[in-house]
């Protein structure tokens, strides 16, 4: 891990990108994927996607229960692969943004920051949002 200064809690100051993945691992409105994370100092899944040919990546945690959305592990479409869906109660979430757009969601997804570059995809840290370790 770089050394960019700890903070009290033995986490970096400044912001990290850590690596996910290769950009063929996510399927445009298919298969995403899942990892862990630190978040608000709790244990935390987060999860990215690819949609439209461009990475998304949100806490794995619905707004209507707090609770991860999916019930097969990686998959967070719905069957037409333009909605994000919660397995448990439907709530239906916006691929690009995170926003409720039905069901019983109160609110949005809580993004993650993401870049991809040369075949990798990376995820950004916050300062509520770190690696596990
Ligand atoms: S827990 Fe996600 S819709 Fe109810």
């Amino acid at each position: 891990m770089p050394d960019v200064g700890a903070t009290g809690s033995g986490h970096p100051a400044k912001p990290i990108s850590v690596d996910l993945c290769a950009s063929d691992a996510l399927v445009d409105g298919g298969a995403g994927l899942s990892f862990d994370v630190v978040y608000c100092a709790r244990p935390a899944r987060g999860f990215a996607v690819r949609f439209r040919g461009r990475v998304y990546a949100y806490l794995n945690q619905c707004r209507h229960v707090p609770i991860e959305l999916d019930y097969q592990t990686n998959q967070f479409f719905d069957v037409s692969g333009n909605w994000l869906i919660c397995a448990t109660h439907g709530a239906m979430y916006a691929p690009e943004t995170g926003a409720c757009l039905g069901g019983p969601c109160r609110g949005g997804l809580a993004k993650i920051d993401v870049t991809e570059h040369a075949g990798r995809v990376r995820w950004h840290t916050a300062p509520n949002l770190f690696p596990a370790d």
